[in-house]
Order: C-alpha cells, then sequence, then structure tokens
C-alpha cells in the first residue's frame, strides 16, 4: 500500500476507488481480499479525514441498535440489504480483532477508547494486507465509460479500470475536503440526485432572541425536541449562535425552512403536577428553588422572565395558576431562524438516487460497472454511529462484487 503522492499510478486495475474515507476505504480492503487489483485515489493531503474529526476525536465508529429505521431516505428499505450482510457486530468483530479499545457512551453509541485515528490505522491495516493501494493528493479530471470499463484521467496520469467506485461522500465541511464531485458523476451518467441539504447540524437564532439568551450559552439541559415526524429526547445546549446538543441535531434532519420546532423542557414529568407535589411538601419553597432541582438557576431565570411568570412562595399558587405556570413553562415553540449550513453540519441529507442503484451490490442500474457507497447515497443516518456503519455496509456490499 503506498499513500506516496508522487509514485507512478498502475496503468489499469480492476477497481479504482475516488475517496479515501471511511466508505472507500472499507470497500477496498473487501474488493481486495478477493484478490481484485485496487487504487483508491482522493484529492485531500490524508485519507479518512472526516474519521478523524468524527465523535470529538474519539469517532462513535457504530451504534449497537442500527436498524433501518435509523436512516432517511426516499425509499427506506434501500439500506436493509446491506446493513443486513455487514452488521454492526462485524464491524465490532474487526474494532476487537485490532486491539482497539471502545466504550458504549449512550444509546448503544460505541466510542474509541483512545483516539479517532485507531479506526484509521484498523482500515489502513485491512487496505495493506488487501494489497489495496492508496495515492491521496490526487485530483479526477474526467471519466470516460467504455464498452467494458472506464478510463479516469487524473492529476497523475490515465489509470483503466474495470469497476469504478465513487465515494466521495457528502457536502458537510468543505474545509475537510467535502465536494459535491460524486453528485456531478451521477449526473454525468443521467442519474437523479435528491436535493440535498445540511442535516445534524445547530439551529441559528434571531438576533433579537440571542439578546434576550443573554448569558444562556455553555447551559444545556435534557429535552424533548419535535418537528414533523421526529422527536428525539436528548440534551439541548445553548450556543452564542443559536441552539445546539444531539437533541438539536437530531430534530434538525426533520426541520425546513420556516417550521416551528417544539421542545418538552422537563420530558419525562407533567411539569404542573410535579409543582402541585412540591407545593404540598413545602409551601413555602419559592417557585424559583423548586425549579432549580430541575433546571440550573441561570435557565429558571431565563425560563420564568420568558414566561412573565413571578416566583413566588409556592402556597400562593391556586390551583388553576399553578397548571398554568406548569404548562407555560414546560413547552416551548421555538421558530430557528436557519441553521449553520454544511460549514458544521454532520452529514448531507439527500444524494444519488437509490432508484438508480441496486440496494444489492450498490451498483448503478443503469451503467454496468459503476458504484456509489457512502454518504453521496440519498441514504442518511441518525446521530449516534448510524452514519459510519452506512459507510462500513455500503463499502463492503460494493467491495463484494466489485
Ligand atoms: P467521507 O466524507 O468519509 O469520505 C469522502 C472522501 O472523498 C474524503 O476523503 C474526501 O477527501 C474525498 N473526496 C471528496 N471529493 C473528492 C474529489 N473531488 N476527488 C477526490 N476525492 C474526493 N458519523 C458517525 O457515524 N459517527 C460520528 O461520530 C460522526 N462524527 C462526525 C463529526 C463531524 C464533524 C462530521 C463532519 C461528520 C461526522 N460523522 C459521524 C459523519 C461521517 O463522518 C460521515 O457520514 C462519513 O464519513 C461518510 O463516509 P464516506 O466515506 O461516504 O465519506
Amino acid at each position: 500500500m503506498s499513500e506516496n503522492p508522487s509514485s507512478q499510478l498502475p496503468e489499469r486495475v480492476d477497481v479504482l476507488i475516488v475517496g479515501a474515507g471511511a466508505a472507500g476505504l472499507m470497500c477496498a480492503a473487501t474488493a481486495g481480499n478477493r484478490g481484485r487489483s485496487v487504487l483508491v485515489l482522493d484529492h485531500a493531503n490524508k485519507v479518512g479525514k472526516k474519521i478523524l474529526m468524527s465523535g470529538g476525536g474519539r469517532c462513535n465508529f457504530t451504534n449497537l441498535y442500527t436498524a433501518p429505521e435509523n436512516f432517511y431516505s426516499e425509499n427506506p428499505h434501500f439500506c436493509k440489504s446491506a446493513l443486513a450482510r455487514f452488521t454492526q457486530w462485524d464491524f465490532i468483530a474487526l474494532v476487537e480483532k485490532h486491539g482497539i479499545p471502545y466504550h458504549e457512551k449512550t444509546l448503544g453509541q460505541l466510542f474509541c477508547d483512545n483516539k479517532s485515528k485507531d479506526i484509521v490505522d484498523l482500515l489502513l491495516a485491512e487496505c495493506r494486507a488487501a494489497k489495496a493501494q492508496i495515492r491521496t493528493r490526487c485530483s479526477i479530471r474526467n471519466i470516460e465509460p467504455l464498452e467494458k470499463g472506464f478510463i479516469v484521467d487524473t492529476s497523475l496520469g490515465p489509470v483503466f479500470c474495470e469497476s469504478l467506485v465513487i465515494a466521495t461522500g457528502g457536502l458537510s465541511i468543505p474545509t475537510m475536503g467535502a465536494t459535491g464531485f460524486g453528485y456531478d458523476v451521477a449526473r454525468q451518467f443521467g442519474l437523479n440526485i435528491i436535493p440535498t441539504r445540511a442535516a445534524l447540524v445547530p439551529f441559528t437564532q434571531h438576533r433579537r432572541q440571542l439578546e434576550r439568551q443573554g448569558e444562556l450559552p455553555g447551559s444545556a439541559l435534557e429535552v424533548t425536541a419535535s418537528c414533523g415526524e421526529g422527536s428525539f429526547s436528548e440534551q439541548m445546549l445553548f450556543t452564542h449562535r443559536g441552539l445546539s446538543g444531539p437533541a438539536v441535531l437530531q430534530i434538525s434532519s426533520h426541520w425546513r425552512e420556516g417550521q416551528a420546532v417544539s421542545f418538552d423542557l422537563a420530558p419525562g414529568r407533567d411539569l404542573a403536577e410535579w409543582l402541585r407535589e412540591r407545593r404540598e411538601q413545602n409551601p413555602d419553597s419559592h417557585l424559583h428553588s423548586a425549579l432549580a432541582e430541575i433546571w440550573s438557576k441561570k435557565l429558571v431565570q431565563y425560563f420564568l422572565q420568558r414566561q412573565g411568570v413571578e416566583s413566588r412562595a409556592l402556597k400562593q399558587y391556586g390551583e388553576k395558576a399553578l397548571a398554568g405556570i406548569g404548562q407555560k413553562l414546560q413547552t416551548w415553540q421555538l421558530l430557528p431562524a436557519g441553521t449553520e449550513g454544511y460549514r458544521t453540519a454532520e452529514v448531507t441529507l439527500g444524494g444519488v438516487d437509490t432508484d438508480e442503484i441496486s440496494s444489492r451490490t450498490m451498483e448503478c442500474k443503469a451503467q454496468s460497472g459503476l458504484y456509489f457507497i457512502g454518504e453521496v447515497l440519498d441514504v442518511t443516518g441518525w446521530l449516534g454511529g448510524y452514519n459510519f456503519q452506512w459507510a462500513w455496509a455500503s463499502g463492503h456490499a460494493a467491495g463484494e462484487v466489485a
């Protein structure tokens, strides 16, 4: 295996993979293990950049509970075959084979104990064992389909390949090397693209709203965020630009411009009922002290102020007043100004229309020998290791046949 940018490219290979990210490297190792000669090309200066930055530097490499329901796609059935044939357990077995220490953080999310680089090293070791070659700093200029195979013109010279695999990912984080290359290739071959948009992305808020939130950036709380058909109970974080945290990232995949998002700020309890109980137990306690059992002092102050609720001894509120206060404080309807966009989004929703692709092999139905894998396809996972599991599974599916 070579990552040497200056060494000459082979004139012909069985499988040429564009994109040395999660899906591309998995595909390379799988195809190489079948005895296919494999070359992976990437325009970036190093491989697996998104893996390196993922999971806060510890790569949330899969999820114990991965199931087709955790993915968005125009065709929700498309992901089933690949996910069933290379499961989370298969990837965990690889992680264990390489002696990488890991742990479950929450909700089935598996993270490296040490660093994301362990996962890149695993993939490079697998590629090395499978004799797959890798070249970085190499861009693709042109793809010409032949009767059988393709001539790919690159900045390091032309290569003939029998199978061409596009694994160039989505549009998120352009500074990390993301491009729309995969969509351009799809268009070249007349494939449909499901419109793309940034997902798993923080919300921005209007300036006036941010000013009202004043000192809140850095404060977090458990919420249930709902929009359209989506509903997620996880943490929400106030930031200097708006809202983030897992609940917000998750619900951003359901949100469309102009829609409101509703938050249950005390999930799992009926706040009015809870306040009633507190009043019985401790009638002299003030509303703000009672609420400080659930939220930080800053949040209590902000929520009371926002709803114009004055904090008095609990015994001073009648039944109706307490029910009203509970209801007002528990629910929050927010109209986000927008999202932070591809600059900080973890993934891209939409992509190459899966109607154009075989769900078993990832091969393009209209162009024999052309494959699309990973995030470039219209398959997008929830937050929590699902997107990498899709990259592994789709990369493996193509690697078994390309
Ligand atoms: P990926 O983006 O990994 O690889 C594409 C490759 O193609 C890159 O190496 C790129 O340089 C190359 N490329 C692009 N254009 C090219 C061109 N024109 N010519 C040549 N090469 C080109 N998911 C998850 O499951 N758990 C997690 O913890 C995280 N965390 C996370 C954090 C952050 C900050 C981001 C941005 C994303 C995540 N994700 C995640 C999502 C996950 O990183 C993503 O879904 C996968 O990396 C997608 O794998 P792919 O191989 O499809 O694309």
